[in-house]
């Protein structure tokens, strides 16, 4: 009986090293089990190419940004990953950190699963287990698997040999994460890996991503998009888009063909359109008779943006940018509606300069944003109008400006920006505005974006129809130099007159 067992364990413990040095791979292949969604039963956990693939620069040790379609199985795979680290190399530790409490919880119960899953001469009962932690405090093998909710300072001061953060485009505090982590884990030679399917152009994953891209940060990013499943095909995809008809960016947000797709995608985009492609981002020499405007925001106190912008004569209705304009193309994408269902009240800042050009110069048919300055921090760099309005007196010299429009709530800087030589106009329509006045412009705007603006005088303001409405705008538009804070003075006798009417 004795002799039997002893062969048992001798048995076991040759298969067991076995499997170690056989590899992650055969170790999933053979003896790791994940449950089956549909029927929680557990099943054999032979790995989709794109996890065999994704793996190898796992076992490298390589910093992985990973950018995803939903449901690829990755959550698993790096649940599968942790535990094998910590079965087989001694103190091995691993952080995990998610969106929030329950999805941290979510990705130890996952590891739970697999630990309890493994056939009985592999399985190691954990020393401790808790919500948020596994610990195997055996033998001095001293392994550990910790889940985090995302806080400011949940990865301050804390070593590991491995951080994963899953779903990082919803994780809030990403960046303040990464920076407490990426020191640490450089010094002490550990790993990052990062997933996540797209929450839009906003956040701090797709910096992360262009950063990759150009080379310039230790991550290696990776795409799989929604055919990298293996059962899924264009039939599949058909379907799905057709059962989510009511939503159109459903399908670029969930199950992207292309990475720039997956970061169009954001919930309540206001110029949902426009993408970050060949359509809207080229550039086009300018040709001097074509007529050019420029549009300010003053942005409260920050940034200051001012933008120049051509009206292409005798093509269709339609809106590109220059690609040097990179703040503009970003806002184009990230600005969208907040929680209230209105315009949010950030990166809206280019958005607003355009809008501003559109409403009050009539712009209908097929304009170019052709150049931008996009001044961050511009108070705080002790830089005023004055040192705003050189700027853009500089970069268009030699250029013939029909006209320039800014907010209308700053007259003292409009009077600032005239005495500078950039003459200014302000607009009624263009203060911050009301919303119905803000959604009307958007809605030209959208128009433009969407090509669909037909003649200059196609989609007219409703408030233009109405006689004085329009002598107040005519009087914006007469703002000179010398005119404008006049102006101020007679727009407040019309507004009084408006009033008693
Ligand atoms: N290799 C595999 N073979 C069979 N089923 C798998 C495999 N990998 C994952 N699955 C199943 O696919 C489903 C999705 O897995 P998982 O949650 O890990 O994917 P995900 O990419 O993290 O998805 P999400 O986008 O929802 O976060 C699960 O039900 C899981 O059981
Ligand atoms: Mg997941």
């Amino acid at each position: 009986m004795n002799r039997t067992r002893s062969k048992k364990s001798i048995k076991d413990e040759v298969a067991r090293i076995v499997a170690g040095f056989a590899g992650f791979l055969y170790w999933c292949a053979k003896l790791c089990f994940i449950e089956d969604k549909a029927t929680h039963k557990p099943i054999a956990f032979g790995l989709y190419p794109c996890q065999k693939e994704f793996s190898q620069g796992l076992l490298k040790g390589e910093w992985l940004l990973l950018l995803k379609a939903r449901r690829l199985g990755f959550t698993w795979l790096l649940a599968a990953y942790a535990v094998w680290r910590v079965l087989y190399f001694r103190m091995y530790t691993v952080t995990v950190i998610s969106q929030d409490k329950e999805f941290a919880a979510d990705f130890l119960d996952k590891c739970r699963f697999v630990l309890d899953h493994l056939p009985a001469w592999l399985k190691r009962t954990p020393t401790r287990d808790s919500k948020t932690r596994l610990e195997f405090n055996y033998k001095r093998h001293g392994s550990w698997i910790r889940s985090f909710a995302p806080t400011k300072r949940a990865l301050r001061s804390l070593a590991s040999d491995l951080v994963i953060i899953d779903e990082a485009d919803y994780v809030p505090w990403l960046k303040k994460i990464l920076n407490a982590a990426e020191p640490t884990l450089e010094t002490g030679n550990g790993q990052l890996v990062i997933l996540t399917t797209s929450g839009g152009p906003d956040g701090h994953f797709r910096q992360l991503w262009k950063l990759a891209k150009n080379g310039k940060k230790k991550y290696k990013p990776v795409f799989y998009g929604w055919d990298a499943h293996p059962l899924r095909d264009e039939a599949w995809y058909k379907q799905e888009k057709e059962s989510h008809e009511e939503d159109p960016l459903y399908m670029k947000r969930e199950y992207p063909r292309t990475p720039e797709e997956a970061f169009e995608s954001a919930e309540g985009r206001i110029y949902a359109l426009f993408t970050e492609d060949a359509r809207f981002v080229r550039r086009i020499p300018v040709h001097p008779d074509w007529v050019r405007y420029r549009a300010i925001d003053f942005g409260g106190v920050d940034p200051f943006v001012c933008l120049w912008i051509a009206q292409i004569p005798g093509e269709a209705p339609g809106l590109t940018v220059d690609p040097s304009c990179v703040e503009t193309i970003n806002e184009f994408l990230a600005y969208t509606n907040g929680p209230d269902g209105q315009p949010a009240d950030e990166n809206n800042h280019a958005m607003d300069a355009i809008r501003y050009a559109v409403v009050t110069f009539g712009l209908r048919g097929r304009i170019h944003i052709y150049r931008e300055m996009y001044v961050l921090d511009s108070a705080r760099k002790g830089l005023s109008v004055p040192d705003h309005a050189r700027r853009i007196y500089e970069r268009s010299a030699g250029e013939t400006i029909k006209r320039t429009v800014a907010d209308r709530s700053r007259p003292d800087s409009i009077v600032l920006l005239g005495q500078m030589n950039v003459p200014t106009v302000a607009h009624r329509q263009i203060r911050g505005g009301t919303k119905g006045e803000i959604a009307q412009g958007i809605d030209l705007v959208r128009a433009l974006v969407a090509g669909t603006a037909k003649g200059k005088e196609a989609v007219a303001l409703p408030g233009l129809q109405n006689p004085r409405v329009r002598k107040g705008v005519r009087i914006c538009l007469e703002g000179t130099r010398q005119a404008a804070d006049g102006y101020w003075r007679r727009a407040g006798k019309l507004r009084r007159k408006l009033a008693r009417a």
